[in-house]
């Protein structure tokens, strides 16, 4: 007899001889031709199955790479938190991490000037805990209401359907709050060499703290390459977007499948809560960072990831993470954008992957019990056979925790009110820091050229808003900006010129642009 194991069968288990077979009708008079039968399961299977087997991609960050991994605890702060996870020098937690740009599609490619996604996931004993960060140390809006629109602005004009310039710019000379991210993504770390060279950032500030006594810490987190950061200029970047879209996916897996494992260090900024109050920038602001002269970063871990995913889909696309998946010892700061997202992340797995998403073996944290979440599409998980489906049953089989997992909360009082963040000057000082450290490392004419070749892009009266903008960053800026949009425009022929979009297309206008 066969291997049960080695034969194909169908989705329920019949043994098929022939994965190729089909019934069809043959006969007279259309000799050579016939007629297919809706009895003929395998076809009917295999055909139904196929237009299933896409997921929605995801809204945003739908393009990336992803490898399994492992962190290990390098530096005692059990000073400042409790949490499992950091609780001794040398323990080490398994890892599922996601690299990902951010508004291209899933099928787009990799060497695009983008915010890189830093997504990761420790499974920890005491429940997941995610980073869902960037490789970019601040965001472009603090406002979360704003984050859909951000992000249209940089995908595709719902008439033309190509990315466009003056969407882009429009949206910004608008939202000036992120000028500094705006900087950050047009200088030299706007397109990595690899993956494997970024850094990693929370971006929003976090709490660090201890349950059972109820103190706490404001962190930012940082993770840097132990192999260094590598940038890709635009000429390389533009020709490996046609010749090897998939430049930076294959790149992570090579090195991986070579056992050139990459790593990183993670390192923390400590803050004091008191010293929040009073210090120069709002600590709930993530386009604000917090400069290294004022917040050193102390050493933490170390992120090592050494194993392919199996099967991509399986592991890597299915894969969900949320701000909101965080340990006993760590917590939520009073940044509404970060809030925002601790709803939108699980609301969008139960959309793109299901309700039961937290089941599937790339989500499933290490123990869970939970049996007042049962039922639900794909059940895979046991749901609990018999055990009470309601709260407070004497047949409750769950033990006391032997201890308090709560957070430390605030103490608010208040008033609910309308509110949308201003911009002050105070959104470009940061700006007007990195410029000065660009011009230290010679990276100035990099920003300037970058910025102009996609400000050129834009229609007229959109560039004008945008020099102005950057203007109020260093009037410098503006300056230098405005010479080589000159050259630019003299080039295309003139102010009216035909526009590109900002992943390189070329879109027509309709009206209103
Ligand atoms: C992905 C919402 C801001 C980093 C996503 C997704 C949504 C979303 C809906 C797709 C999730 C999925 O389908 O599984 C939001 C909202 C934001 C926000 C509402 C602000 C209000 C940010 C910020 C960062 C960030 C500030 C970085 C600090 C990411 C990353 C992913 C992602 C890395 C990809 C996660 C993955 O690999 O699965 N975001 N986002 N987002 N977002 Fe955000």
């Amino acid at each position: 007899m066969t291997d049960p194991k080695q034969h194909y069968t169908l989705a329920e288990g019949r043994p098929i001889a022939d994965p190729t077979v089909q019934q069809v009708l043959r006969g007279k008079p259309l000799t050579g031709g016939g007629l297919a039968l809706l009895l003929d399961t395998p076809l009917i299977e295999t055909l139904a199955h196929f237009p299933r087997e896409r997921i929605p991609e995801r809204v945003v960050h739908a393009k990336a790479a992803g490898a399994w991994g492992e962190f290990e605890v390098t530096h005692d702060i059990t000073d400042i938190t409790s949490a499992a996870l950091f609780n001794k020098v040398g323990k080490k937690t398994k890892v599922l991490m996601r690299v990902s740009t951010v508004g291209p599609e899933k099928g787009s490619p990799d060497t695009v000037r983008d915010v890189r996604g830093w997504a990761m996931k420790f499974f920890t004993e005491e429940g997941n805990y995610d980073i869902v960060g960037n490789d970019l140390p601040v965001f472009f809006v603090r406002d979360p209401i704003k984050f859909p629109s951000l992000n249209r602005s940089h995908k595709k004009h719902p008439q033309t359907n190509v990315p466009d310039a003056s969407m882009f710019w429009d949206f910004h000379n608008n939202n000036q709050e992120g000028v500094h991210a705006l900087m950050q993504l047009f200088g030299n770390r706007g397109v990595p060499e690899s993956v494997r060279h970024i850094n990693g950032y929370g971006v929003h500030t976090f709490k660090y703290g201890k349950p059972e006594t109820g103190e706490f810490k404001y962190v930012k987190i940082t993770f840097k390459p132990d192999a260094g950061i590598k940038t890709m200029d635009e000429a390389k970047a533009s020709r490996l977007a046609g010749e090897e879209p998939d430049y930076h996916i294959k790149d992570l897996y090579n090195a991986i499948e070579k056992g050139d494992y990459p790593s990183w260090t993670m390192y923390l900024q400590v803050m004091d809560p008191k010293e929040a109050e009073t210090y120069r920038w709002n600590v709930f602001d993530a386009t604000k960072i917090w400069p290294h002269k004022d917040y050193p970063l102390q050493p933490v871990g170390k992120l090592t990831l050494n194993k392919n995913p199996d099967n991509y889909f399986a592991d890597i696309e299915q894969a969900a993470f949320s701000p909101s998946n965080m340990p006993p010892g760590i917590d939520y700061s009073a940044d509404v954008m970060l809030q925002a997202r601790m709803f939108s992340y699980p609301d969008a797995a139960r959309y793109r992957v299901g309700p039961n998403y937290q089941q599937l073996p790339c989500n499933r944290a290490q123990y869970v019990y939970a049996p007042f979440e049962r039922d639900g599409p794909a059940t895979i998980n046991g749901n609990y056979g018999g055990d009470p489906n309601y709260v407070r049953s004497q047949f409750s089989k769950a033990t006391p925790l032997d201890r308090s997992s709560d957070v430390a909360h605030y103490e608010w009082t208040g008033r609910v009110q309308n509110y949308t963040s201003e911009v002050t000057d105070e959104d470009f000082e940061q700006g007007r820091m990195l410029w000065k450290l660009m011009i230290d490392e010679k990276e100035d004419q990099i920003l300037i050229d970058n910025l102009a070749a996609n400000i050129g892009k834009a229609l007229p009266k959109v560039q004008e808003e945008t020099v102005k903008m950057f203007a109020k960053v260093e009037k410098e800026i503006g300056e230098r900006l405005q010479k080589k949009l000159d050259q630019i425009n003299k080039t295309n022929g003139g102010p009216d010129h035909v526009n590109y979009g900002p992943y390189g297309l070329r879109p027509t206008y309709g009206a209103g642009y």
